[in-house]
């Protein structure tokens, strides 16, 4: 297949694109490239291979950037909750109207397939109950809001010649080059080598879905290849009913896989976020998926990587790992406006 993956700059995408084309795809990116000053390894196996990329801003996608591909992938957005609050008016425009147009121009463009990265964030608040496809959405922020206007303005988009599917991830863990250290299984690994200690403000007691970041692309892989009718205008929760843990419970576990790791909790109930998530749907939609990864693998993952690259406290907080703070630098740093476009005052270097 031709297809076109937005978002290929970022945590996923670094991880989806050479994973599709190892498939046979021809692959084509596109992405800003917000987070292009991070990259945090350099795969072992086999010399990270590049898609071509489309370097422009998802709102300014012209209808011949879409043509003549078979399917899109859709990951390019601001990607987490902070991001979100910070700046709600961008986030709607880029999140939700980019999202919208891009799919639009898509189909127009006869594009047969279209795949979007949604999360369980949109069941906002489920304290601690078990939240299923079926459950009603209760999006707490404009991240969130987001993911159900983007879900809900492409559902009637869906015919027998444009497939839509909704892949409502869980929150993403393990190694990408492209790192993200603003997630929780990543930041906790990251607390674990870098200060031998994780001190947490909260008690910990809210409920998390995780899921790697390779088995979201493999649920991503098996989207493209799957029959239509299993697919078409179905939203699926990508990760493991066994998967979902209380923060304090991956602290914990984050703590005996680095040694000498001391875990700390605090009063307050913090984050008011918490649900937990059954997964049983998409392993009867795409049988062949099973996720690979634990909490556990992942944080194995991860401490033998910081080993082999010796990871220092600098790189753990470097901007470019965390989402908020990258972007924040390019705002104070004049290189991107208000609205998150690149370019600074004229006459800028
Ligand atoms: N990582 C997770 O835990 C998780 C969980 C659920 C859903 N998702 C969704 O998956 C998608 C990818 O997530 P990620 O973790 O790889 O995020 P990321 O922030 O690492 O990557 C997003 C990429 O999109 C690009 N981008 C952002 N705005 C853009 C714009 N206006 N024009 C062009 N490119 C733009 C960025 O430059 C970046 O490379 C997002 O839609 C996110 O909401 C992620």
């Amino acid at each position: 297949m031709k297809i076109l993956v937005t978002g290929t700059e970022g945590y996923i995408g670094t991880v989806l694109a050479p994973l599709l084309m190892a498939d046979g795809h021809e692959v084509t990116g596109l992405d800003t490239g917000y987070y292009r000053d991070g990259w945090l390894y350099s795969p072992l196996r086999q010399p990270y291979v590049t898609p071509r990329l489309l370097n422009k801003d998802l709102r300014d996608t012209q209808p011949a950037d879409v043509e003549g591909f078979d399917a899109v992938v859709h990951l390019a957005e601001l990607s987490n909750d902070p991001l979100g609050a910070n700046k709600p008016e961008v986030t709607y425009q880029i999140n939700h109207q980019g999202s919208v147009r891009l799919a639009r121009m898509a189909k127009a463009a006869g594009v047969s397939r279209f795949v979007y990265a949604s999360s369980c964030s949109v069941y906002g608040l489920g304290v601690g109950d078990w939240l299923d496809e079926q459950s009603p959405t209760n999006p707490q922020t404009a991240y969130a809001k987001c993911k159900v206007m983007v879900e809900g303005d492409l559902r009637p988009m869906a015919d027998s010649s444009f497939c839509v599917t909704f892949l409502r991830n869980a929150t993403a863990y393990g190694a990408s080059p492209r790192m993200r250290f603003d997630i929780v299984i990543n930041d906790l690994c990251g607390l674990a080598w870098t200060q031998k200690r994780i001190a947490m403000t909260s008690d910990g007691s809210p409920w998390r879905p995780v899921v790697h970041v390779e088995d979201i692309c493999r649920a991503i892989r098996l989207t493209l290849r799957a029959p239509q009718s299993a697919v078409n205008v179905e939203c699926f929760n990508v990760g493991s009913s066994e998967e979902n843990y209380r923060v304090r419970e991956l602290a914990e576990t984050v703590a005996s896989v680095f040694p000498g790791c001391a875990v700390s909790t605090g009063s307050s109930a913090g984050d008011n976020r918490s649900y937990r998530v059954r997964f049983d749907k998409i392993r009867k939609h795409l049988p062949e998926f099973q996720t690979q990864w634990s909490a556990r693998k992942g944080a194995e993952q991860l401490r033998e990587l910081f080993t082999r690259i010796e990871m220092s406290p600098d790189t753990f907080a470097f901007r470019a790992f965390t989402r908020l703070k990258q972007l924040r630098y390019l705002s104070q740093t004049g290189q991107i406006d208000a609205e998150f476009r690149w370019g600074g005052p004229a006459g800028a270097t």
